[in-house]
């Protein structure tokens, strides 16, 4: 009788945590297209610390990011945003959720591509528009046309996301299947395992 061990199959999230080594995984996009909500299941999946940046600037200033907008103006919250995403990258690996537009800055996204696997949440503008609705904290959005605003920001920022690593669409369904989808991506990305087809962004909200 052999009592040779046999091995014990690695799992995705192994094989993806263990090619990050020190790296964290990113998520950008447009405000209200889910990053804070998958990015806390996506690290609960790979047992990694889930830090959102927003939440961890409003801590480091001791006020709200309206409050910050309103008492410091956009580029004092911008620079404020990259030291914060520095230092968390720093301290990784972790799934940083970060803000709307902290992809932007160019500084910022050469520090994300050297310490981290970028993913861009992308989502239509009316799946967009029907989240951010649910709340009303977003100094951006808070114009006479929110519609057109979001419409004009989308612009502006998709070819930028674009630049991330990986991209996932984001839409109604259940947050766990896009949980699923980032861990199949990054696994392809990292590990070179074949990646399910991903539905269009545009065709899977609808
Ligand atoms: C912003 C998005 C917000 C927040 C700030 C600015 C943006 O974060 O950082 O209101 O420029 O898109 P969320 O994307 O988490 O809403």
């Amino acid at each position: 009788m052999s009592d040779a061990v046999l091995p014990i199959p690695a799992s995705p999230e192994a094989d993806i945590l263990s090619a990050l080594g020190a790296r964290s995984i990113v998520l950008v996009g447009m405000m209200g297209v889910g990053k804070s909500t998958v990015g806390r299941r996506l690290a609960l999946r790979l047992k990694l610390p889930f830090v959102d940046a927003d939440t961890e600037i409003e801590t480091a200033a001791g006020m709200t990011i309206p409050e910050i907008f309103e008492q410091h103006g956009e580029p004092h919250f911008r620079d404020g945003e990259a030291r914060v995403i520095a230092r968390l990258l720093d301290g990784g690996p972790v799934v940083l959720a970060t803000g709307g537009g902290a992809f932007m800055r160019e500084e910022t996204r050469t520090r994300i591509a050297a310490r981290a696997i970028s993913i861009w949440l992308k989502a239509d503008h009316d799946v967009i528009m029907r989240r951010v609705r649910r709340r009303a904290d977003r100094p951006l959005l808070q114009t006479a046309d929110p519609e057109g605003t979001m419409t004009r920001l989308l612009a502006e920022r998709e070819p930028t996301y674009a630049k991330a690593d990986l991209t996932i669409a984001s839409r109604e369904v259940p947050h766990d299947k896009i949980v699923d989808e980032c861990v199949e991506a990054l696994h392809a990305h990292l590990c070179g395992a074949p990646a399910a087809a991903q539905p269009p962004a545009d065709v899977a909200s609808a």
